[in-house]
């Protein structure tokens, strides 16, 4: 894929309208996890380095068009100068007098960062205009805001059409390189794990990979789904119900290529979810009436393991049990360590999986992992996004 890039550009003394994904997680006006912050601090510090001033746009959030102060950038404005040992200057409206003088005053090196897009209805909405007024902050146009390239926003796509010069950042690069390294030539065998939630939105990207990968691994209500898919016993267990015709429609490819899929062969069931529940291990790859899977069992993280084992490239999207709850954590933290202990190329990608290999300390051990939740599945499933095919050269 031929991306325009910023090594491609001059950008001495150049006014630089760097679009970036800084929605972090933050409670009570605290950043709980700076990773989308950092993962663009390269791009930040080589546009700076090269002789540019910034003029960086977010969203956070979903507030719907409206200014909601909860989802306001000033925190992430603040761990932003505070990560690069700089001020960063703050306008209160993305668009408008003020962030129109700030912009136009900054000399090369200095950063100004704009209020939440998303207080202006006009950015979800690709308004033409929105973004013709964002265009005229600066001169030059970077994006390295991979997790919001599926949406066709105003600051990610609208917005290119009134710029001379557009390039994507180093943060973008990498996230293609890692994602095409498993859609494009991945080693083999190639193992898949999912779990999770949200089923019918990962249908598009598993049967994307279905040609590619050899081995699928399953937990969480992913597994219950495909497990209600082959009509066995699921008990009280989270199903997405209108996934399971997708999901019948997938073991049936699956079968007719004899390749491996695996439900878990075993559950930890618990009569409810709660850190004091009563909960076993079952002896089965069932669930029986009222009881909830709330994690895979023994014998399915031994077979997991082997599997992780025997794999030279891995994709995991998301848990295999409820792992925020101490002893339902099992099973998710041993897949972390094992693709960690591995010697594969192994991609994390969506927000919870991230999260779990954070808890079980092995972020550094996995060869990438996706920014972008929405936007990595998406890539998955069409190869492209739409704010990626608008820096093509
Ligand atoms: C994300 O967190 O996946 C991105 O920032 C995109 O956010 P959105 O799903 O609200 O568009």
């Amino acid at each position: 894929m031929e991306l325009q890039t910023i090594e491609d550009k001059d950008y001495k003394g150049k006014r630089v309208f760097l679009r970036v994904d800084f929605n972090v997680p933050i409670e009570n006006g605290v950043i709980t996890d700076d990773t989308r912050i950092t993962a663009a601090l390269p791009t930040i510090n080589y546009l700076l380095d090269k002789g540019a001033s910034l003029v960086i746009a977010s969203h956070l959030g979903r507030p719907k068009g409206k200014t909601v102060p909860e989802m306001s950038l000033k925190p992430v404005r603040e761990r932003l100068a505070t990560l690069l040992g700089k001020d960063v200057i703050f306008s209160e409206d993305c668009i408008g007098p003020d962030a129109e003088k700030k912009a136009s005053g900054l000399k090369a090196g200095q950063i100004l960062m704009l209020e939440n897009l998303r207080f202006h209805k006009e950015e979800e909405d690709g308004d033409k205009d929105f973004a013709k007024k964002l265009s005229g902050l600066a001169d030059s146009y970077v994006n390295d805001a991979f997790g919001t390239c599926h949406r066709k926003h105003a600051s990610i796509y609208q917005i290119i059409e009134h710029m001379d010069s557009a390039a994507c950042g180093y943060l973008i690069q990498r996230e293609i390189k890692a994602l095409s390294m498993l859609l494009d030539n991945p080693r083999k065998p190639f193992l898949l794990i999912l779990g999770g939630a949200k089923v019918l939105d990962k249908i598009g990207m598993i049967t994307n990979l279905l040609d590619k990968v050899d081995t699928i691994i399953t937990g969480g209500v992913m597994a219950y789904t495909f497990i209600k898919a082959k009509n066995w016993e699921t008990g009280d267990c989270k199903v997405e119900p209108e996934a399971v015709p997708a999901a019948k429609e997938i073991i049936k490819a699956i079968n007719k290529k004899h390749m491996e899929f695996h439900t878990p062969l075993d559950h930890i069931i618990a009569d409810r979810i709660s850190p004091d529940a009563h909960f076993f291990a079952t002896d089965r790859g069932t669930v029986p009436n009222n009881w909830i899977g709330v994690d895979i069992g023994p014998q399915a993280i031994e077979e997991y393991i082997d599997c992780i084992n025997r794999a030279k490239t891995i994709f995991w999207n998301s848990p295999m049990g409820i792992f925020e709850i101490e002893p339902f954590s099992r099973g998710t933290m041993e897949v972390a360590r094992a693709i960690a202990a591995a010697d594969v190329f192994s991609v994390i990608g969506g927000g919870d999986s991230v999260a779990a290999v954070k808890k079980a300390g092995v972020e550094d051990k996995v060869s990438h992992i996706c920014t972008g939740g929405g936007a990595s599945l998406e890539f998955l499933e069409k190869g492209t996004l739409p704010g990626i095919e608008v820096l093509k050269k």
